[in-house]
């Protein structure tokens, strides 16, 4: 689809920081509108047309510290056509308005009603809201630890298309503890947005009407099962370069693409110090030369460029054994080492970086076993689900405030999905393999084999996890500190949007009589 775009000709952008209305010592207010934009992606692309917040792509970085307070003013200010195709064959969407946007911010403690629940959505100017609309102004207490976290678009049904479009940003929060451990920071410190997108000849985004080899009768559009770009974008930029001086950098990696996973690696062979996930600094710093990250995840990590003045670097994606030649996705972005060192690099690679409690110790009050499955609709589409519930059923997973459970992901597919939930920071227990080709027989889980405990760079606090296929993975979560309504999903957008997301509710004991129906 795309046309050879020459790799390495545009420098990476840094994105700004957002620069809040009104602070005071109570916290931070911050007005951010979603606009329709032009923007130059590549040298020789016309500039594209996307949705942006503040008219860019991706959007302004917001950075609070922990413990600040902040409220945004989220506005719509985007046309009533949407400019990908939107299919509205499912969920009633025929009867929604089209363009309709809710911002989530993804691995934020958010109270419910600022939490971007998708049928919060809401339209230009707020004229039409969904039924779960509560407020305009979204509040972020920011308690947590300090993290990479990002925000992006989680209207129903459409999440898929309005990312694409543009709408992500990154959200950082900064505290106390990270500072103390003198990790590279100011100009050294940038976050990462990857993406994959394709492009037509004139520039504009392309993204499919339909499925490759269409059933008959599919509605056009019709939402595809997974979509992967030709072409790799950070921080809005095709296949950049970055000039960095002979020290140590620290990198949030933000994978930020609809369905593309990465397996990273730096052709210098030099490997990458992993020092967060998620949700914050791992409890030690992990060397890994590959990082697998899949779409939401989140990796924190410090490459050291000192001693490599003059070299040239490359972000590669390991596409695996025996690529297809014309796939240019194997590249991501360039590292030039030609910059001179401004002062003596004093930051530190710290082998020992946090205390990461284990929920383990926790008592666990419900076990829930959980299938990802696949299925088809009735145009013969594929639909996947979690266990087998479509967004549209009763509620079923209904926490109580403050408990710890057990989610075993049994992943009945063949492929893997990041699993994402609202609300809260978990822990991988393990994951344990299974016969699938039996499963799919008779419905029997055999296992296969022992439990594996989580990689060392997933050991800390995870927001989204790698539900591999035939395998159970198990997670342990403490529901806190907010009650009310969340959901949960398969953060591959395509997934998300058709039907691979459902609602949860946190239970606060104290609440019982408000009714929390299933609704
Ligand atoms: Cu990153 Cu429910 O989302
Ligand atoms: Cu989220
Ligand atoms: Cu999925």
């Amino acid at each position: 689809m795309s046309m050879e775009l020459e790799k390495f000709v545009d420098s990476l952008p840094i994105m700004n920081k957002l620069k809040p209305k009104e602070r005071n010592s109570k916290g931070a207010y911050y007005e951010v509108t979603m606009n329709e934009f032009k923007q130059k992606l590549h040298r020789d692309l016309p500039p594209t047309q996307l949705w942006g917040y503040n008219s860019q792509f991706p959007g302004p970085t917001i950075e609070v510290d922990r413990g600040e307070y902040a409220k945004v003013l989220w506005k719509n200010n985007l046309p009533s056509k949407h400019f990908l195709p939107v299919d509205k064959s499912f969920h009633h969407l025929e009867h929604l308005p089209e363009v309709r946007t809710v911002t989530h911010l993804h691995g934020g403690e958010t109270p419910p009603g600022s939490d971007g629940f998708p049928e919060a959505w809401f339209t230009k100017d707020f004229s039409e809201v969904g039924d779960s609309f509560e407020r305009k102004v979204y509040e972020y207490p920011n308690n947590q630890r300090g993290a990479t976290l990002w925000y992006h678009d989680h209207a129903m049904g459409i999440t898929r298309l309005n990312v694409y479009a543009g709408l992500a940003g990154t959200y950082i929060i900064r505290d106390q503890e990270e500072k103390r451990l003198k990790l590279p920071s100011g100009a050294y410190d940038i976050p990462l947005m990857i993406q994959d997108r394709t492009f037509n000849e004139d520039g504009s985004l392309f993204y499919p009407n339909q499925p490759n080899n269409p059933a008959e009768n599919l509605p056009n559009p019709s939402v595809t099962p997974f979509f992967l770009g030709d072409t790799i974008l950070v921080n809005g930029k095709v296949w950049p370069f970055l000039e960095v001086e002979p020290r140590k950098y620290r990198f949030r990696i933000v994978n930020g693409s609809n369905t593309r996973a990465y397996q990273l690696q730096l052709d210098s062979g030099q490997e990458f110090y992993q020092i967060g996930s998620d949700g914050g600094l791992l409890s030690k710093t992990v060397t890994v030369d590959t990082l697998s990250i899949e779409p939401a995840e989140r990796m924190d990590v410090i490459i050291d460029f000192s001693g490599l003045s003059g070299q040239t670097i490359h972000l590669k994606n390991d596409l695996g054994p025996n690529p297809d030649p014309d796939d240019q996705t194997g590249d991501v972005m360039q590292f030039r080492v030609n910059k001179p060192l401004s002062e003596k690099d004093m930051s530190r690679i710290p082998r020992s970086l946090s205390t990461i409690p284990s929920l383990k110790n926790e008592q666990i009050t419900g076990i829930r076993n959980l299938k990802l499955v696949g299925t088809t609709d009735s145009y013969g589409r594929t639909l996947l689900l979690l266990d087998n519930k479509k967004w549209m059923d009763p509620v079923s997973e209904k926490p109580l405030l403050n408990s710890t459970e057990i989610w075993s992901l049994i992943n009945v597919t063949n492929f893997s999905h990041p699993i994402h939930i609202h609300l809260v920071q978990f822990q991988i227990l393990d994951r344990r393999p299974f016969d699938l080709e039996r499963y799919n027989q008779d419905g029997q889980i055999i296992y296969t084999g022992p439990a594996r405990p989580p990689l060392p760079n997933e050991s800390g606090w995870k927001d989204t996890v790698t539900a591999t296929p035939g395998e159970i993975t198990r997670l342990i979560i403490r529901f806190a500190p907010f009650s009310g309504h969340y959901v949960w999903h398969c953060h591959i957008l395509e997934h998300e949007d058709y039907d691979m997301m459902r609602p949860f509710i946190v239970i606060d004991p104290k609440d019982e009589d408000k009714s929390f129906g299933d609704s």
